[in-house]
């Protein structure tokens, strides 16, 4: 594999219909489902990737049924406190992004430990979005461009796509190439919508605690096969490689 996408952003759907199927309850999908972060989290590290960002819950899954959404809430923390030492000891910097003042006291702790545990981590930026919708992260990045309006320190005039690029999340990282989401439906379901702008979309059928190693190499390799012209032609981009 020679082409190797710098960042990942993946949509782990199908946790429920995947233990349905198996007359289980939706719960252990939930936890199958965090088996199978771990594999894609070391699979990612093995190949190379830079950055690998993860859809754990959205602002809308809170109208779940209250049982569902306190058994993620409890899976949450002690997925953190369980993996974190290990994501340290790989070199992971671990990022939750999202609105996570709506979070149990617990689970905003323990993600304060584990984000500054691993804040000097560079080999591979592990994103994890909860309560993260991309309007509202695009929302956010314009509030603060009025703001630095509003306080005279910026002229509307001089707002650029990458000024509100600086204000959005992840900045930092190279933005999102490859996008794949497990469980059948083709949807980008409010993810990373500024960032993915460019983004390669791969769908699969598999649900997400059947994606193994094997499966996200599958993604990979078709990403390989794909010639991104980035508005370009193809005989220009031949040319520029000679
Ligand atoms: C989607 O499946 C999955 C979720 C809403 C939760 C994702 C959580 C995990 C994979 C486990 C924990 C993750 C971390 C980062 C520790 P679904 O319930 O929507 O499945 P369905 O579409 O079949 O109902």
């Amino acid at each position: 594999m020679d082409r190797i996408p710098k960042h990942i952003a993946i949509v782990m759907d199908g946790n429920g219909r995947w233990a349905k199927r198996q007359n289980r309850p939706r719960f252990w999908g939930h936890k199958r489902g965090v088996e199978r972060v771990r594999s894609t989290v070391e699979g990612c590290l093995d190949l190379g990737v830079e950055a690998l960002t993860l859809f754990a819950f959205s602002t809308e899954n809170w109208k779940r049924p209250e049982e569902e959404v306190s058994f993620l809430m409890g899976l949450f923390v002690s997925s953190l406190n369980k993996e974190v030492k290990r994501l340290h000891k790989n070199g992971i910097r671990l990022r939750i992004i999202g609105e996570t003042g709506r979070f149990p006291q617990q689970l905003q702790e323990a993600i304060i430990e584990a984000e500054m545990l691993t804040q000097h981590n560079s080999k591979l930026f592990l994103n994890i979005a909860a309560n993260y919708g991309g309007r509202w992260d695009i929302t956010k990045a314009t509030q603060q461009l009025c703001r630095h309006v509003a306080e005279g320190k910026l002229d509307p005039e001089k707002v650029t796509s990458e000024l509100l690029h600086q204000q959005i999340l992840l900045s930092d990282l190279p933005e999102p190439d490859l996008f794949i989401r497990t469980g059948g439906e083709q949807r980008i379901s409010n993810f990373l919508l500024w960032q993915m702008a460019y983004c390669e979309l791969f769908f699969t059928d598999l649900y997400w605690p059947e994606f193994d190693r094997e499966a996200l190499k599958v993604a990979i390799d078709s990403f390989a096969e794909r010639q991104r012209r980035f508005g370009r032609t193809g005989d220009q981009l031949k040319a520029e490689s000679k």
